[in-house]
């Protein structure tokens, strides 16, 4: 019997894609078509692994060996720093700076673990440069007491260093050397020499990882040490999957088993949604666009990536997704267990309401796990693809494993699609034109 469903390794992350592959694709000559057996893709795996795998063990490309290498991650400096704030008691607020992979990483774990934050460092995470926006959230503020992080690889994209020179006229001169952190690159850009010449405090993301792979170096291991969230759980999530990578023959991989499926359905579905039934991990969506957009929408190919929120968008797009164009895979991402389910009480004395009697003795967390099942359910029955990735429970080391094996997963299904999933030629045009038509206003 072939296997549809596992969990990846000692990670607290399962992967089912029962309703991925079985679902089949109509193709040009109107026949229907189901996924071959892993074998049929084992050499292109091979040698697409051999390939990407050579460029993480370069130290090319970053991301993989950072939970095993404390140089790449450069976690004891972020910790040894986000301590040594935390004990100064001098800040109740954090203004970070940063956007795309220098924001959407940091946003989402956050936001995903709002329960486990140990410190109550309020942050503010300022993305776009929107005057009203910055203006309100800046009206929040005292200089006195806010740590203002100014996070940029490049040092030099426009959105963040606008904001930050906006900052620093906020906080004074006397405050940039105690109330100002750059995490930038190690030795290039105009943030890092900023840094150098006024002796801010730095991190440093190691150079061979890249904008959105960031969130296991600084960008988003300071927040969350500034949050009090465990950096060494968030890092053996994502160990616990590189262990199992690293262990698991390939065809037996359901990482490549479900990359490749989404490359061999790409000529009808081209549409990925992603989906959780949670809404702490709703920003994890976005993040999820990122990813998937600006790394694999290249020479031609690529996906349109949508970020959904069960059961909320079962209200707004289940019926497109159901009847609209056959275009589309949705990928749902549930959690197994919540701390408290949340009752649904009887309403006292005898009841007639068949629809309130239903839900007696129930709870949130039932509803919403049956939604879900409800929701795949009519998506299977349609004909129309689904997976779904589920986590144990909310948690640094589930958060670990989740960035992590979207991370892997996307830079695969890359390498297998031949495109550079690490680049982003096009953003970088937008930044070019944006400095040509400021230095000729
Ligand atoms: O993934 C990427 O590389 C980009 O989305 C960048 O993160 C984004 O453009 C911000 O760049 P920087 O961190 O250099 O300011």
């Amino acid at each position: 019997m072939t296997v549809t469903a596992t969990r990846l390794g000692s990670s607290p992350i399962t992967l089912d894609w029962s309703n991925f592959i079985r679902v089949p694709t109509t193709t040009s000559t109107g026949a229907k078509a189901i996924a071959p057996d892993s074998q049929t893709y084992l050499h292109e795996w091979t040698e697409g692994w051999e390939k990407l795998r050579g460029r993480f063990m370069r130290n090319e490309i970053g991301f993989y060996n950072a939970p095993i290498d404390p140089e790449l991650s450069q976690i004891e400096a972020t910790e040894a720093l986000a301590a040594q704030i935390l004990n100064s008691k001098q800040f109740t607020d954090c203004l970070f700076l940063g956007i795309g992979g220098s924001a959407l990483g940091p946003m989402s774990l956050l936001s995903s673990l709002q329960e486990h934050c140990k410190t109550k460092m309020r942050f503010h995470i300022c993305d776009n440069p929107d005057p009203i926006d910055w203006k309100a959230t800046l009206g929040r503020l005292s200089p006195d007491h806010t740590l203002v992080c100014a996070v940029t690889k490049s040092g030099t994209t426009f959105e963040t260093v606008a904001q930050l020179l906006i900052a620093m006229e906020w906080l004074g001169k006397n405050r940039l050397k105690s109330h100002l952190i750059a995490i930038t690159d190690p030795a290039k850009g105009d943030m890092k020499a900023f840094a150098t010449q006024e002796g801010l405090a730095t991190l440093h993301i190691s150079a061979p990882i890249g904008g959105r792979f960031s969130v296991f170096s600084p960008v988003g291991l300071f927040p969350a040490a500034l949050a009090g969230l465990s950096l060494s759980e968030f890092m053996l999530g994502a160990k616990q999957v590189r262990d199992y990578i690293e262990k698991t023959p390939l065809e037996k991989n359901p990482i490549f088993i479900i990359g490749q499926e989404m490359i061999r359905q790409a000529n009808q579905r081209s549409i990925h949604v992603c989906m959780p039934y949670s809404t702490r991990l709703r920003l994890i969506g976005d993040w999820f666009v990122q990813m998937w957009g600006e790394s694999l929408g290249k020479d031609g190919k690529g996906f349109t990536p949508l970020a959904a929120l069960g059961a909320t968008d079962q209200h707004s797009i289940l019926q497109l997704l159901r009847d609209g164009p056959d275009d589309k895979i949705t990928m749902f991402l549930t959690v197994d267990q919540v701390e408290d389910e949340v009752k649904i009480p009887k309403l006292p004395g005898p009841t007639s309401y068949a629809s309130f009697k239903l839900l007696e003795g129930h709870t949130l967390q039932e509803l919403l796990l049956t939604e879900y099942r409800a929701t795949s359910l009519v998506l299977t029955k349609g004909g129309r693809p689904n997976l779904t990735l589920r986590v144990d429970k909310l948690d640094e080391r589930s958060l670990g494993a989740l960035f992590f094996t979207f991370s892997f997963l996307t830079a695969m299904t890359g390498t297998l699609m031949n495109v550079n999933p690490f680049d982003q030629p096009g953003v970088e045009e937008g930044k070019i034109y944006t400095r040509e038509a400021l230095m000729n206003s």
